[in-house]
């Protein structure tokens, strides 16, 4: 009897410093995992920026280093040393899927991103811990109602000629275009004048300045936010081309009734 009440004094008591350790570990669990306050100190986040750049490093190493080699060197004819292109160009080549690069074309294409976006910054920022380089500022980037005509001014002398008036993108020489800037984000269109990707120029802050590129940001967005002169928007040239297309889409669906009528009968 007596054996037995201790036996079982036992085993609560093992069952209360199980229970116990499970509460803890849950607790140690929530702290290492809820997200952190808001005030949060320096330390924590130079560490939360270490483990960025590792994970970035690990990415790189996986999907970048056959082109771009060891310590971002670049290997001959595969792709370029990416020493000082900076989290800006990682960030635009990454984000608009034309990195990593599938095959040899005539220029990399925009394609729906193969990475997160925190893995676009983990690389972002690996790229930038080694080789430096211009990063996207942090903030809005679009400028208000009232620079939208100083952007469109800065947008036919600087970029119109390869992406055309209305920003649909246009031919350039051999095999390459200017693409149209309809899916471009504000982020991407501030990226690529920073870092000027394959054909088109780099514009540096003293060209075109900070204040003046959020300006030519607020005005693509303003001509996409536009309605188009009729019905759907076939390259904004209104409402003739799409008569057209529905007077020939009509004839085909006419021609495929009258044929089903036919063979009915
Ligand atoms: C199959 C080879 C290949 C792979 C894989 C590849 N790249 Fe590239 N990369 C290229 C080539 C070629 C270019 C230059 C031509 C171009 O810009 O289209 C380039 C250009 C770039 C640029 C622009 C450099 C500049 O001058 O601004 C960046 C940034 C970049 N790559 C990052 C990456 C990252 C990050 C990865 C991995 C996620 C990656 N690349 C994977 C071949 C590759
Ligand atoms: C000399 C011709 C040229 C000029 C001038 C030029 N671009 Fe480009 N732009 C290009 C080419 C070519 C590409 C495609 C590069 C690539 O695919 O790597 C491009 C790509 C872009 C993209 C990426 C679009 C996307 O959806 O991926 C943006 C945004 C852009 N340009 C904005 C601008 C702005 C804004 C200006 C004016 C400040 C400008 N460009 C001036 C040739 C030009």
């Amino acid at each position: 009897m007596k054996v037995s009440i201790s036996g079982k004094l036992r085993q609560r008591c093992r069952r209360f410093t199980v229970l116990v350790l499970a509460l803890v570990a849950l607790g140690g669990l929530y702290t290492a995992l809820a997200p952190s306050s808001a005030a949060e100190n320096s330390a924590v986040d130079t560490a939360k920026r270490g483990t960025t750049v590792a994970e970035g490093k690990q990415l790189f190493e996986q999907g970048c280093i056959s082109c771009h080699g060891f310590g971002l060197q670049g290997i001959a004819d595969r792709g370029p040393s990416l020493i000082g292109v900076g989290a800006s160009s990682v960030e635009f080549q990454v984000g608009t899927g034309r990195m990593p690069a599938a095959r040899q074309e005539a220029q990399a294409q925009r394609k729906p991103p193969q990475y997160s976006d925190a893995q676009i910054a983990a690389l972002a920022a690996y790229v930038q811990s080694i080789g430096g380089g211009p990063q996207i500022p942090p903030g809005n980037l679009r400028g208000g109602k009232d620079d939208i005509v100083l952007g469109g001014e800065l947008f036919r002398l600087n970029c119109a000629s390869c992406h055309g008036l209305t920003a649909i993108g246009g031919a350039l020489s051999s095999g390459k275009f200017a693409p149209s800037l309809e899916d471009a984000t504000d982020r991407q269109i501030f990226a690529a004048m920073q870092t000027g990707p394959q054909s088109m120029p780099a514009f540096g802050d003293n060209q075109i300045s900070p204040q003046q590129k959020k300006a030519i940001i607020a005005y693509v967005q303003s001509m996409k936010a536009d309605k188009d002169p009729g019905g759907f928007g076939i390259g904004r040239t209104g409402p003739i081309p799409e008569g057209l297309v529905v007077f020939l889409v009509g004839i085909g669906v006419l021609l495929v009734a009258t044929l089903w009528i036919a063979g009915k009968s």
